[in-house]
């Protein structure tokens, strides 16, 4: 069973992701900066991970306080502040954050400061608890779907599926966003065999996505990014399916660089293409994807190949982690209440108002 985080006797101890596959490195640390350093570095990464790592970062920062009552305001917002710099795209680290200061809202006037700390705590736990249940229910909606859209080809074979970039235990805590789905289709008979894009420049799909499937036992095989069009082409591909990091109010979808180029080959070839993600992932206030913040990475991270420069040092580079995908190459979004299809405008903002 992987363990990618876990927060006890007030320590976060995490898998390191940047090592993976070749060494299972855990690190254990009291300390939010620490704590920080892990989501900027990718140590621990996708989008309902880090929204995971971001309450006990705070839960960290909050136990490092040794001020009165009166200073914990303005070291609280400057705790907050500091999170939420770490990464800009994945909604979950904010909608983790949000929580934060909801409960530190509700409570500060009234409760002392051991007391605000414990509640805090608590709700930190929950967003954990919360995302290893998103993932069920998604799965079990995702399976679903999947039965009913490619119904004619079940009849007949099982399926092939492409992914991309990781989307397992390894980036949510619990199953998985899209990869919890493929398990779960796996599991019921469905699944032939999974399709893992390597997902430049970091490799999550050909390191992370690999790793998962291999302690899965499940049948996979990896390409690199570029081939997704051609074995759509040769029919070597039945559906794909990703996840996300912010997913706009009209459907469009912000995911690992390389998701947009997979999706609209898929279009093209008439083939579903579906994204999994939690209601966290949602970021209702943005009406489409051209307001989501994409992060961009350093230049090295293009230049360099783990450690090995293998371009000019003086090559220009722009490294954007994410791309966003236009909600009408989508097939549906499936999230932990319902898969939405078809209106996507309609059908996102019913999911908050159920
Ligand atoms: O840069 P990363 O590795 O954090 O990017 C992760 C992704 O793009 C995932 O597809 C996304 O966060 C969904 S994870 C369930």
């Amino acid at each position: 069973m992987i363990d990618a985080i876990s927060f006890t006797n007030d320590t976060l101890r995490y898998l390191d992701q940047r090592f993976l596959p070749l060494r299972e490195e855990y690190i254990a640390t009291k300390n939010h900066r620490e704590a920080i350093e892990a989501i900027k570095t990718l140590a621990v990464r996708g989008a309902p991970l880090i929204g995971v790592a971001a309450g006990y970062t705070v839960i960290l920062g909050i136990n490092e306080f040794r001020g009165t009552k009166d200073e914990f305001p303005a070291y609280f917002r400057q705790l907050i502040a500091d999170v939420e710099a770490s990464r800009p795209t994945a909604v979950n680290l904010f909608f983790a954050t949000a929580r934060m200061k909801e409960v530190y809202d509700a409570g500060y006037t009234s409760m002392t400061l051991e007391s605000l700390f414990a509640v805090m705590h608590e709700a930190a736990r929950k967003i954990h608890e919360d995302e290893i249940a998103n993932c069920d229910a998604m799965s079990r909606h995702g399976v679903e779907l999947i039965k009913s859209d490619l119904e004619a080809t079940l009849k007949t074979r099982k399926l092939t599926v492409l992914t991309h970039c990781n989307t397992g235990t390894l980036a949510t805590g619990g199953s998985g966003t899209a990869l919890g789905v493929i398990k779960l289709a796996w599991q019921e008979g469905l699944i032939e065999k999974v399709i893992t894009a390597e997902s430049r420049p970091l490799l999550q799909g050909l390191r992370l996505t690999a790793w998962e499937l291999e302690q899965e036992k499940i049948p996979y095989f990896s390409i690199s990014d570029s081939s997704s069009a051609f074995l759509m082409q040769r029919e070597m591909i039945d559906f794909g399916i990703v996840g996300a990091d912010r997913i706009a109010a009209n459907g469009d979808t912000a995911n690992k660089i390389g998701t947009c180029a997979h999706a609209i080959s898929a279009f093209h070839h008439n083939i579903p293409f579906y994204i999994a993600a939690p209601v966290s992932t949602i970021d209702i206030t943005i009406t489409d994807g051209s307001q989501i913040p994409i992060e961009e990475r350093s230049e090295d991270e293009l230049r360099t190949i783990f450690g090995t420069q293998v371009a000019l040092p003086s090559t220009p580079v722009i490294n954007y982690a994410f791309d966003v995908t236009p909600g009408k190459f989508l097939r549906g979004i499936i999230t932990d209440k319902k898969a939405v299809v078809g209106n996507y405008s309609n059908g996102l903002k019913e999911l908050f108002e159920e």
